[in-house]
């Protein structure tokens, strides 16, 4: 190990920064985040040191460094763009004995500033001993990722408590036993989802019937009641969970999934974590919605973390709603991550803005579910100007929406365009109008799930559309489907 990671405590030590431009500003934001009481010395300050200069936050002497300048520092940093001067100053440092940092040059330095993840009182720091900062800050990135913004209050909750638990569970196993089932049970979720007060009830509670037990290393605090996470899946790519998602993934015991979860987002899942498969039996009938409820609630009694896996989002097309309306009755206690429904993925990987404010105003979604041969939807208000109309579980449906939509007053020259298997490795899009697109589909054997985008908005991926796979690149070069193909190398470019 070439540098011994410590923390510091600054507050309200004498901290100097030579130096008054930008990167000195970043650094001197950093030492006054730690509590450092900053001196600055630069011949003249840019705007961002001057502004903190004159809000009182920082110290500032005008004129070039001279060795007095260290006079009390208990810590260093030198930020010029002249070499010499930084030499200067971290070799007067180093002889009194002062840390000295110089920035991006490595060699002058006593210590280095790590890329930082501030969850306080959590603190990641991140350091390559000064070979690549980039990379030190993509590996910040990825932490940024693994860890909660909320780490930090569950630390200060942690914190409060801590010399009552020291107090009143003296075994050192048993105390850890504690902990762990309190920092990643229940009590850390109701935290994490802003439920702070019940938090620390649960946990005046826990500790009074741990303390209690006789046998408290068989009592599984924390983890005594279930609890279930009704988690979107999004429509298939990994990459698009949120990070709640992926936290939940990992630590429930238990997943109980439907068809729509693709396996790379299961693959995610704990390794240990039993699957069951809810969304199709092998007879081909759906497995009943109340058995599905059933099997939520009874697991939570026997005290497991349940994974709900939904496609998409649970809450749209997704019987969530009617999922944890059971789970209430029952008083299991549950939570609902949202997760990118198809409409939005697919929609953005086929290159066609859903609003625009030269096509379309309001955007509806709708099942095109078929029930006794056709299609119930209210026609007459979805057939409207300046509207997207997005249509989900609308294959087997396609013709009769088609023909019931022209029936209703919409152009027949309509654009239309089909999203098949969006998001994912297998994306194809098929474009048309709402004469064509039922014939379009039936000549390319497509395979559920798939989407359907009605409105002039479809127009807009001949320029947007930016993602291809092989599997859209075969079909779009098929002349008999009416496709038009993304040019390449074209990225969706923000608002
Ligand atoms: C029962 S609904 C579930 C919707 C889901 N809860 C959501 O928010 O996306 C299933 C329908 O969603 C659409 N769908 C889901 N994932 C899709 C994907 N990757 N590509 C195209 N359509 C998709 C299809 O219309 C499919 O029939």
């Amino acid at each position: 190990m070439d540098y011994l990671p410590i923390f510091l405590d600054l507050r309200g030590r004498r901290c100097l920064m030579v130096g008054g431009g930008d990167v000195a500003t970043r650094k001197t934001d950093l030492l006054l985040q730690a509590g450092g009481a900053v001196h600055a010395v630069a011949p003249e300050l840019g705007d961002g040191m001057q502004a903190l200069v004159d809000s009182g936050r920082v110290e500032y002497r005008a004129g070039e460094f001279r060795e007095s300048d260290l006079d009390g520092a208990q810590l260093v940093i030198a930020a010029t763009d002249n070499r010499p001067v930084n030499a200067r100053v971290a070799q007067q440092a180093d002889a009194r004995g002062i840390p000295v940092n110089v920035v991006d040059d490595p060699a002058l330095c006593r210590f280095i500033v790590p890329a930082i993840v501030d969850r306080s009182p959590v603190v990641a720091a991140v350091s390559t001993g000064g070979s690549s900062p980039v990379l030190a800050r993509l590996i910040r990135g990825r932490l940024e990722a693994l860890i909660p913004a909320a780490f930090g209050r569950l630390a200060a909750l942690a914190g409060d408590f801590r010399h009552e638990v020291k107090a009143r569970i003296s075994d050192g196993t048993r105390r850890r036993v504690f902990w762990e089932g309190v920092l990643g049970g229940p009590i850390a979720e109701m935290i994490y989802s802003g439920r702070d007060n019940e938090a620390r009830e649960s946990l005046n509670k826990a500790l009074d019937d741990f303390a209690d037990a006789a046998d408290g290393a068989s009592h599984r605090e924390g983890h005594s009641s279930g609890e279930v996470y009704l988690v979107g899946a999004g429509p298939g790519d990994p990459d698009m969970l949120t990070f709640r998602a992926l936290r939940l993934m990992q630590q429930a015991d238990i997943v109980v999934h439907d068809r729509l979860v693709s396996q790379r987002v299961l693959d995610l899942t704990r390794r240990d974590a039993p699957r069951i498969y809810a969304g199709k039996k092998r007879s081909n009938h759906t497995l009943p919605q109340e058995s599905i409820n059933a099997l939520l609630v009874r697991l939570a009694r026997e005290g497991k973390r349940v994974l709900r896996l939904k496609g998409g989002d649970p809450f749209i097309f997704g019987r969530g709603g009617e999922e944890i309306e059971t789970l209430a009755a029952e008083g299991i206690p549950f939570q609902v991550v949202p997760g990118i429904t198809a409409a939005a993925g697919c929609a953005a990987y086929a290159g066609i803005p859903l609003t625009h404010r030269d096509h379309a105003q309001s955007c509806v979604f709708v099942t095109g579910h078929l029930k006794d041969g056709t299609v119930a939807l209210d026609w007459k208000h979805l057939v409207q100007k300046h509207q997207t109309i997005v249509i989900y579980m609308g294959l087997v449906g396609l013709p009769v929406i088609c023909r019931e939509l022209i029936g209703h007053g919409m152009a027949a020259d309509t654009p239309a365009a089909l999203v098949e298997q969006g998001t994912t490795d297998n994306q194809r899009v098929f474009t048309a109008t709402i004469a064509t697109l039922s014939e379009t589909v039936e000549q390319a054997d497509v395979r559920a799930p798939t989407l359907i985008i009605i409105g002039s908005v479809v127009r807009l991926r001949e320029k947007l559309g930016w993602f291809e796979t092989d599997a859209g690149r075969e079909a779009s070069l098929d002349p008999q489907f009416r496709m038009d193909h993304p040019k390449k190398g074209k990225q969706l470019l923000p608002e």
